[in-house]
């Protein structure tokens, strides 16, 4: 494969199967603002964004798309599009203003509103039930720290299940609890902005609890034919160079991201190499894995790019940090090498690792960030993010091809929206927006993936 296909139309991409499933993807902070309506309570990504620094140029999610009054606009361009699903998540403030207690009704209604919406489009809906929102008043008795946190997901979600369960058939407990787990609690570079190092651990197990603990609230309440997953972030971890010290903390990463955050669920046990590590695993009580290990429809996988890593220097609180990547790879406006490869290798080595054990596969997360602009005639024209994603499905496919059972692909993002600590300026939506009007404008790449789904039925 090479990295310039840029003349690649939609109709020469290689067929997915029949049934594959085609979506696109969102999450409630990043798109509804509405964010002090119908009862709605302060989440730990409300509190975070008023605390200076913290966000790019000091924005906010107060009105972000404004999807939370716009959503039949919202909908009716994913029926457009003609994907098959709709990937977003419920904002648990809105239902449990505090994380606990007594449902609120509007905030219910709204979600239940979306889900008729899409059903009366054809689209089918698939909530995650955690995309990073937490309450804050569960974060001041602890947050994800906090063993009770995951009873308190758990009676969330059978709020959730009880009111959409009738119509919603497919399910995603947590976005990728290890960017949650890292960037919010051994960074800070999100909410809630901790910097735990390696005390993080119990935040990852109660996460990873919570999750196993929510998929036998689902499986009790809702039909058998249900499905329901995780979507977990996966990017290989690739070392700055060959010295022995760089491709050692390459290991670490891998061991710290995608074998930390993939075997409880897949092989019912953390590596064995965590401790050696140095993390303590106190947080574990015994039933736990047992627990986290529940059978899975699919897994879902959030991919963008590989990680790029180097040994620290002596004396760092981590033994590893990021590297650039090799000079070779365009970037992102994010700065993200762009590498479809890692794809494949990513999805070949995790079937090769996991192959007893790993359920079929969803892509629930794939995109780029650009500064996206109308030109004089008020189109937007990303051809770029064309390439990315036609150069990402051959890699895809190609994975396929080599014996990957992969069930869908979601492009993130359906807009442009609050790109949480880098704020609104990189865009990764199909569909342009104009965040003072809030016009919406689809882009080339909607047009684009319009096409492609189109010629693949
Ligand atoms: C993922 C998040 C998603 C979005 C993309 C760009 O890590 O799940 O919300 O921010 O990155």
């Amino acid at each position: 494969m090479t990295q310039n296909s840029a003349a690649t139309t939609p109709l020469d991409l290689p067929r997915f199967p029949k049934d594959f499933l085609w979506g696109v993807a969102t999450s409630a902070y990043q798109i509804e603002g509405a964010l002090t309506e119908d009862g709605r309570g302060q989440s730990i990504w409300d509190r975070f964004c008023q605390e200076p620094g913290r966000i790019a140029r000091g924005d906010n999610a107060a009105v972000a798309c404004d999807h939370y009054h716009r959503y039949r606009e919202d909908v009716a361009l994913i029926a457009d599009l003609g994907v098959g699903a709709y990937r977003f998540s419920i904002g648990w403030t809105r239902i449990q203003p505090n994380g606990c207690g007594a449902p609120n009704p509007k905030g219910l209604d709204f979600y239940s509103r979306l889900v008729d919406e899409l059903l009366a489009r054809g689209i089918r809906p698939t909530p995650t039930l955690f995309h990073w929102d937490l309450p804050q008043a569960l974060q001041d008795a602890g947050g994800w720290r906090n063993r009770d946190t995951a009873k308190r997901f758990t009676d969330f979600v059978q709020i959730v299940a009880g009111r959409l369960g009738d119509r919603v058939t497919r399910w995603i407990t947590h976005n990728e609890t290890f960017e949650h787990s890292i960037l919010g609690h051994v960074v800070g570079t999100h909410a809630p902005g901790l910097r735990l190092w390696t005390d993080a651990f119990p935040v990852v197990h109660h996460l990873l609890l919570s999750h196993g603990m929510a998929v036998q609230v689902l499986r009790a309440s809702l039909p058998r034919s249900t499905q329901i997953g995780i979507a977990q972030s996966m990017a290989p971890a690739r070392p700055a160079s060959e010295r022995p010290q760089d491709r050692s903390a390459a290991g670490m990463l891998d061991l710290l991201h995608a074998r930390q955050h993939c075997e409880p669920l897949l092989l019912g046990r953390y590596p064995d190499e965590l401790a050696a590590f140095g993390i303590s695993q106190s947080a574990i009580v015994d039933g736990d894995l047992a627990t986290i290990a529940q059978p899975l429809d699919f897994l879902g996988i959030n991919y963008y790019n590989p990680h790029y890593v180097q040994a620290a220097p002596p004396g760092s609180p981590v033994p590893l940090m990021p590297a650039e990547p090799p000079a070779q790879y365009e970037r992102t406006e994010l700065g993200w090498p762009i590498v479809p490869q890692g794809l494949t290798q990513m999805l070949l080595e995790l079937r090769e690792r996991y192959a007893e054990t790993l359920p079929p596969l969803i892509i629930t997360e794939n995109g780029m960030a650009l500064a996206d602009a109308p030109d004089a005639d008020g189109r937007v024209d990303d051809p770029r993010r064309v390439r990315y994603l036609q150069d990402h499905l051959l890699a895809l496919r190609k994975a396929m091809e080599g014996g990957v059972d992969v069930r869908g692909y979601f492009v993130w993002s359906l807009l442009d929206n609050f790109e949480w600590a880098d704020g609104y300026r990189p865009r990764f939506g199909l569909v342009h927006v104009d965040y003072p009007t809030q016009r919406r404008t689809p882009k080339t790449s909607y047009r684009w993936y319009r096409e492609l789904i189109a010629a693949q039925q």
